[in-house]
């Protein structure tokens, strides 16, 4: 145990500690799945770093036996993986789940599935409105069957990225450059949250989340240029989604962007559809007025933004960076969590931190300590702060298939070798294995 571990506080005895994964970066077996979005994309040369596609991953459907005995290990409460919808679509595909489900439940982890993490069935796409209604049937059949043990869901993942990286500026699956005209996108998933809620609760679920990605948004400079381009960004990448769910309403001026009978959506996003709400969080985000005064204002997280936006994302100085060159800022969780409760009040659900964690190379992962050792701290100083905090899941349980990056980031406590499938646990995943026995009240 390091001494770092010695000195981490106390958490809450129900406080749920868990470890996420997705489908599509883990699973394989595309034999026994429908295509989705993503393999169509991955195909596609140019569109991912290495070149991989996910058609084996992790293996992780012949070897979810091992992957749980990992988790039962480490010491979590509960698992957060995602379902793949081209994978229940097809014949017999929703008994994968049914075994993973029960191996968990055996090992007495919590199983909590998130329903959509990207992998959209090739035909749908969240451009058009019907794929919200068909997300709520989707939602239905598997409830019906996994709804006797599983007790915990997610509707979404990340819908903020999958509007923005897949829609917007096409670096993500299913790779469509739409810019602005992306909005739709955010709407009829939002939509889709609040139709899969209402499937949820028919079959009797009381016990409803969804995992968006937010960070805080620092303007540049106290310049009012600044600041305004960086409440724009603010409001493109955090409120847009958190509002209609937490508030029932848009932020100011977007609502008239949205197709449809806006106002009768917003009622089924927002009325009854979340006990608790998840936010991943890797990073903050300085931002300024377009044009910013370095070359690295149009990047942002390897992505070039194209010219023309009413912002540029600045470089954050003075902060160690994972290898993907994402500033580590612990204290930022802390400033978004309570920035969260000041915001909503009353209006907000319990929350949890449905992902957080960094990507670095190696077994012997000191740098991966020291951002959960961080990131824990500043958890812990938002409870301390009163904020409504239930559980905190790492990402990820093992290295995968990061999207546009391919096997070319790590994310794991568990490292992977690709060619031969082995599983080697990483310091990082000794120290939480530690932690966890230790800090618990
Ligand atoms: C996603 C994960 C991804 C992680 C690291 C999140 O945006 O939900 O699927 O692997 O970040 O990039």
């Amino acid at each position: 145990m390091s001494d770092s571990t010695d000195r981490l506080p106390v958490f809450p005895r129900d406080f749920l500690w868990g470890v996420s994964t997705s489908a599509h970066q883990i699973e394989g077996a595309v034999e026994v799945r429908g295509p989705s979005v993503w393999d169509v994309f991955t195909a596609e040369p140019g569109n991912v770093r290495d070149g991989s596609t996910a058609v084996v991953a992790c293996d992780h459907v012949a070897r979810y036996q091992e992957d749980v005995a990992l988790l039962r290990d480490l010491g979590v409460d509960a698992y957060r993986f995602s379902v793949s919808w081209p994978r229940v679509q097809s014949p017999g595909g929703l008994d994968f789940y049914e075994r993973l489900v029960d191996e968990l439940c055996e090992q007495g982890i919590r199983p909590v599935p998130t329903l959509f993490h990207w992998d959209l069935p090739v035909g749908l796409d969240w451009l058009e409105r019907d794929t919200a209604s068909r997300f709520a049937e989707y939602a239905a059949t598997v409830v019906e069957r996994l709804g006797d043990r599983v007790t915990k869901w997610i509707t979404l993942n990340e819908p903020a990225e999958h509007t923005l990286l897949g829609h917007a500026l096409g670096t993500h699956a299913p790779g469509k450059k739409l810019l602005f005209d992306a909005l739709p996108v955010a709407h009829h998933q939002l939509l889709g949250h609040g139709l899969a809620a209402q499937a949820l609760r028919a079959a009797g679920v009381r016990d409803i989340g969804i995992a968006n990605s937010h960070g805080p948004t620092w303007p540049a400079s106290t310049d009012p240029a600044d600041v305004e381009a960086a409440e724009f960004y603010d409001v493109i990448l955090n409120r847009l989604f958190s509002d209609p769910l937490i508030l029932g309403e848009y932020p100011e001026g977007i609502a008239e962007l949205m197709p449809g009978d806006v106002s009768a959506d917003l009622k089924v996003i927002s009325e009854d559809t979340l006990d608790w709400y998840g936010i991943n969080y890797y990073q903050p985000t300085k931002v300024g007025a377009p044009g910013g005064p370095d070359d690295g204002s149009t990047e942002f997280s390897g992505v070039t933004l194209p010219p023309g936006l009413p912002f540029s994302v600045r470089e954050i100085e003075g902060f160690p960076v994972t290898d993907f060159g994402w500033p580590v800022v612990p204290e930022a969780l802390t400033e978004l969590l309570v920035g969260f409760r000041d915001r909503y009040g009353d209006r907000l659900p319990p929350l949890a931190i449905t992902e957080n964690g960094c990507a670095y190379e190696g077994i012997d992962d000191q740098e991966r300590i020291a951002y959960l050792d961080g990131h824990l701290r500043a958890v812990h100083a938002a409870l301390e702060a009163g904020v409504d905090l239930r559980g905190y899941f790492v990402w990820s349980l093992m290295d995968n298939f990061e999207w546009a990056e391919g096997y070319t980031k790590r994310f794991g406590l568990v490292h992977v070798d690709y060619e031969t499938q082995t599983r080697t646990p990483k310091a990082s995943y000794r120290w939480l294995r530690d932690a966890l026995r230790t800090h618990r009240a």
